[in-house]
């Protein structure tokens, strides 16, 4: 049995897959007004492997400058579409804070996509959580400690599971170490999505 590190919520099956479809759709809208583009790392430059978009009124961004969060898609100029209602309905049951997220960030994984250990800190209050949705292909993810290179679990995310990094979990080093191909039948090209509910400024 794997033991979470605390403050790391994992709950499985959250969304029916009724819900996961309804989901698949809203994301779709969103693609189709905020096109998902490869943004790179500050300073080398190097692609992301996964695809990237937002919706909300801050969308978090990487670019040589560095990471960031800004109201406008860095290729096309315009405002991110809003939060889904599921979304926000989500955060709304599970988040625990007095606030409404003001970011989604869209992860797009191909097969061999992956995202390296990080932490989640560009948001300016650390007392919201991160809640995120797993949609299509299973992936494996790991998660630790708060510092570099501590004992680290991993879990197996399907599609409709939900993850919530608060509390002192909230800084938790995380990442997709590999993407399971055709685990899932949701996304008729297959792939996974990761969506990312964040507050990011003090309310
Ligand atoms: C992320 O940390 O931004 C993505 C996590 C995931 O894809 O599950
Ligand atoms: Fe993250």
């Amino acid at each position: 049995m794997n033991v979470l590190p605390r403050g790391v919520r994992h709950m499985p099956g959250w969304f029916t897959t009724d819900a996961q479809r309804a989901l698949v759709e809203d994301i779709r809208a969103v693609v189709a007004a905020a096109p998902l583009y490869r943004p790179v790392m500050p300073r080398t430059e190097k692609p992301f492997s996964v695809r990237m978009t937002n919706c909300g009124a801050l969308g978090w961004v990487s670019d040589k400058a560095g990471y960031r969060y800004q109201p406008l898609h860095p290729v096309t100029g315009e405002p991110w579409p809003p939060i889904p209602p599921a979304l926000m309905e989500l955060w709304r049951t599970v988040a625990n804070y007095e606030a409404e997220p003001e970011a989604c960030l869209v992860n797009f994984y191909e097969d061999k996509a992956k995202m390296g250990l990080h932490q989640d800190r560009d948001e300016a209050d650390l007392k919201a959580p991160v809640v995120s949705v797993s949609l299509g292909d299973e992936c494996l993810f790991r998660v630790g400690e708060n510092t570099r290179g501590g004992r680290t679990t991993s879990i197996r995310l399907m599609s409709g599971d939900v993850v919530v990094l608060g509390g002192e979990g909230r800084l938790a080093f995380h990442g997709v170490d590999r993407i399971y191909p055709s685990t899932s039948a949701l996304l008729k090209k297959g792939g996974r999505i990761n969506l990312t509910l964040r507050r990011v400024t003090k309310p």
